[in-house]
């Protein structure tokens, strides 16, 4: 069967955060499944046209969406050879940078139509003809930015099953309801039938009206967002479409991410002699300024500087971790305010915080090797990927107990730690007490030498490759496959 994921971003040619990873790493699982068939289409950031290898014209549009000139072109990803779609359209993609807002963090004026023109490319390819040597049977679609390929395949009547993803419902793309004539759909698509949303139109409704299956990315969020406390004002459409609704954890590239075998390591370490771990420990205390004390518990918290992460709780829970003696290293980037505070807190405790603002990825490997303990304050988690490298790296995640980080990380209980369980710590509620009440236990736990190294073992041990994820994804495509006329 031929598949297509529609996304608007992929590792490792552009990030912003872990939807790159999912369509850096599910594509390839699936098609290692066998039968599968699996193509990316991408719009054409200037990262994009410049990462892919192989790029060769597929086909010609006229003019659309704003854009004198659409090209479809083809390549593959680099390293994989994964065959990637590329959608040429300087006049819409041709900035540089973050592709969904500026640097002040406004949405790009023209989104409603770089995105609409990911969505309708995405069902003519699957309408058939624009590439006479590939269709796709079946669009899968992530999050908001590809949430107009379900609707226009619906529009077209065209016999493509689809399924849509849900990463993060709290980003929907919204825009003002007489923008929606530039879809080219008729009225009944603007309604509150389709894609109207509180008098606007949502590219994610749109994913979630007219998509045959919904996914998101683990049980406990597949929950959460039926109901009105996460659902983000979609909840009642969610349980309209229960049925439809399925959660399926993510996976991780247990190859890119890997301790044994990573390059981004000064030294490499594994579950069976974990004297690498001290090493880039040490490495890193000297690398983020702090001292290098191996007594010292060494936090991390890697993220997007979002109300969503919860890390101003992290800052109001400082004093606890300086009290304690710990070292906190942040890399991150997001709200202007909280990377002033982050930095502003480094500043005022330079023995004890180290804070780099900014985005590097290799750095994100060594301090994921370097630090003892993985915080992920987060408010909603609709995954979360950081707790799982975490796991993978013998860093003990500190989470709050929502959405996959639930699913993932369970806490240091004596009798799930006697089984083999637990594999770190975890606290109820997105407050500053929890958070705190959490951490105190994390630090204490991590001290306990011998409970250490049994909640490490635990979690180096578990499976979190995309094999098992991929095979629930399969098993969706075929029932639809069968359902189809
Ligand atoms: P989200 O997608 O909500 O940001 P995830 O945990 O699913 O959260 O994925 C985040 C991804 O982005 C991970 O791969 C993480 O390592 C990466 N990441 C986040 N911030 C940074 C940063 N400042 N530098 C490097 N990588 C980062
Ligand atoms: C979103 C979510 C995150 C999830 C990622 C990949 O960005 O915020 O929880 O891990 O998508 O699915």
């Amino acid at each position: 069967m031929n598949v297509l994921h529609v996304a608007a971003e992929a590792h490792p040619l552009l990030k912003t955060g872990g939807l790159a990873d999912v369509l850096g790493a599910l594509p390839q699982a699936l098609q290692a499944q066998g039968g599968l068939y699996t193509r990316l289409l991408l719009p054409g950031w200037p990262a994009v046209l410049q990462g892919v290898v192989d790029l060769r014209p597929v086909a010609t549009l006229g003019p659309c969406f704003g854009a004198a000139r659409v090209e479809l072109l083809l390549a593959q990803m680099p390293g994989s050879g994964l065959p990637v779609y590329v959608i040429q359209a300087p006049m819409l993609y041709g900035k540089a940078g973050n592709p969904y807002h500026d640097p002040a963090g406004e949405s790009w004026p023209d989104n409603l139509q770089r995105f609409g023109l990911l969505g309708w490319v995405a069902a003519q390819l699957a309408a058939g003809g624009l590439d006479p040597a590939w269709q796709p049977a079946l669009v899968h679609a992530h999050d908001w930015h590809a949430g107009m390929a379900c609707a226009y395949l619906k529009a077209h009547t065209a016999p493509t099953a689809t399924v849509f993803t849900v990463h993060n419902l709290a980003y929907q793309g919204l825009f003002p309801h007489p923008d929606g004539a530039l879809l080219g759909l008729s009225s009944r698509y603007m309604s509150s039938a389709g894609l109207e949303y509180h008098g606007q139109i949502s590219f994610m409704k749109a994913g979630l009206k007219f998509a045959d299956r919904l996914t998101t990315v683990s049980p406990t969020y597949a929950r959460e967002i039926t109901t009105p406390a996460f659902g983000c004002g979609l909840d009642g459409v969610l349980r309209s479409r229960a049925d439809a609704l399925t959660g399926i954890l993510n996976g991780i590239d247990d190859e890119e991410w890997n301790p044994l075998t990573d390059s981004a390591l000064a030294h490499r370490y594994g579950p069976r002699d974990l004297k690498g771990k001290a090493l880039c420990k040490r490495a890193l205390q000297a690398e983020a300024g702090l001292p290098v004390d191996a007594q010292a518990p060494l936090v991390l918290a890697l993220s997007r500087l979002t109300e969503q992460k919860g890390l101003d709780l992290l800052l109001a829970a400082l004093p606890t971790l300086l009290r304690e003696g710990a070292q906190l290293v942040v890399q991150g980037t997001g709200d202007p305010a909280l990377e002033a505070a982050f930095v502003s807190a480094a500043r005022s405790h330079p023995g004890q915080v180290s804070v780099c603002i900014g985005y590097d990825e290799d750095r994100a490997h060594r301090l994921m090797a370097g630090a003892d303990l993985i915080v992920v304050p987060s408010r909603f988690e609709p995954c979360g990927l950081t707790q799982l490298y975490g796991l993978r790296y013998g860093t003990l995640p500190v989470v709050c107990a929502t959405g996959g980080l639930a699913d993932t990380v369970v806490p240091h209980h004596p009798e799930d730690v006697a089984q083999g369980a637990a594999n770190g710590f975890t606290f109820e509620a997105p407050t500053l007490a929890s958070l705190t009440e959490g951490l105190q236990q994390a630090l204490a736990g991590w001290r306990n030498a011998k409970l250490r190294r049994r909640l490490q073992l635990t979690g180096m041990a578990q499976d979190f490759s995309w094999a098992a994820p991929a095979r629930q994804y399969r098993a969706i495509y075929e029932a639809l496959a069968t359902d189809q006329p």
